[in-house]
């Protein structure tokens, strides 16, 4: 679990972030299938976004640090480049319509500082459209994002990331149990998919340009209830242990979580801000299909929570 996975912070909001939003003026029409390159593109949200840009029958360029581990579908092209290192995205802006950004950079998720100098060099590339995943409040790249004259831009405000779930898989295999704190607690949480199909119609479709987009799922659900939609999935039992803070705290000093992390959980679990557990229509207006749910990205993931040969 990182400290990111739930905004504690309003960010700053110049567009607005429902609605059909003005239309796009700067981008190429939705008829016309479109290059685009996606940076994150080996991680979580990036491979979705990767994935529902093929889907629409686009063309991908990924950037990664290591072509040789990117492990991306054929179709996609796979370049080198470091986000720390805007010329390094030189070769990799050529001829692309679209971008989708992340806003960090390295393992420890330190936010870019080089966001300007990676705006530049997109905008003299000739980018029309951009989506900037966000990462719980400012950081220079999203503001160089926002100031860019000639460039529809579209910020992606998911909550909690379903995958976050995954973070169990180990203790469910073990011992078919969940052990967390406050499993009250209520979470929009969203499936990666569904950020990844936003940040491909923002990118490719008109009227996207200036927006905010808060991502979540379609449901406010409880530690139990996610409980509930694996054991399900897996076609086996997996208990609740609820623990005390006291309890939790060891645990995660236990699995080596920096005190700085700690101290994030119990403020976000806790006290959970109201945008993580409220549900939005925004997957659906976007995409015009339903926000998937729980249960279905449990199903998709049952493998992960069950020991192999067990089923
Ligand atoms: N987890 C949640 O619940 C949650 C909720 C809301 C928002 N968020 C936000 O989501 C973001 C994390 O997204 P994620 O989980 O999809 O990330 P992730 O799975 O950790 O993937 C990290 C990606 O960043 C790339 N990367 C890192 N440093 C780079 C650099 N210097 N140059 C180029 N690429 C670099 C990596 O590419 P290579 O290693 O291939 O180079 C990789 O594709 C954070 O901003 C977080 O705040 C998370």
């Amino acid at each position: 679990m990182r400290p990111e996975t739930v905004r504690t912070s309003s960010p700053r909001r110049r567009g607005s972030r429902t609605g059909t939003g003005r239309k796009g003026s700067y981008g190429p029409p939705m008829t016309q299938k479109q290059k685009l390159l996606v940076t994150g593109a080996t991680g979580t949200v990036g491979r979705q976004v990767v994935a529902e840009l093929l889907a629409r029958g686009h063309a991908v360029r990924a950037l990664t640090r290591d072509p040789a581990a990117a492990d991306l579908p054929a179709r996609v092209e796979v370049v080198r480049g470091d986000l720390t290192e805007p010329d390094s995205l030189v070769p990799a802006l050529e001829g692309v319509t679209g971008l989708h950004l992340i806003t960090f950079a390295g393992a420890l998720f330190a936010p870019l500082e080089t966001g300007p100098r990676i705006l530049e060099r997109a905008r003299a590339a000739g980018v029309r459209r951009i989506t900037v995943l966000h990462g719980g409040g400012p950081t220079p790249l999203e503001d160089a994002v926002r100031a860019a004259d000639g460039v529809d831009w579209t910020v992606l405000m998911p909550v909690e990331f379903m995958a976050n779930a995954l973070e169990w898989a180990e203790g469910i295999v073990a011992s078919d149990e969940v052990r967390e704190p406050f499993v009250s607690r209520l979470s929009a949480m969203v499936h990666e998919g569904d950020i990844g199909a936003v940040a491909a119609v923002a990118l490719t479709e008109e009227g996207h340009g200036g927006q905010e987009y808060v991502v979540t799922g379609p449901e406010a659900l409880t530690v139990g209830d996610k409980v509930e939609a694996i054991a399900a999935a897996r076609g086996r039992p997996v208990s609740l242990v609820e623990l005390t803070e006291e309890e939790a705290v060891a645990q995660w000093r236990a699995a080596g979580q920096p005190e700085e992390v700690i101290g994030f959980l119990l403020e976000v679990y806790g006290n959970t801000p109201e945008a993580g557990r409220t549900v939005l229509d925004t997957v659906e207006k976007v995409t015009g299909r339903p926000a998937r749910t729980f249960a279905q990205w449990a199903r998709e993931h049952a493998a992960a929570f069950t020991a192999t040969g067990s089923v």
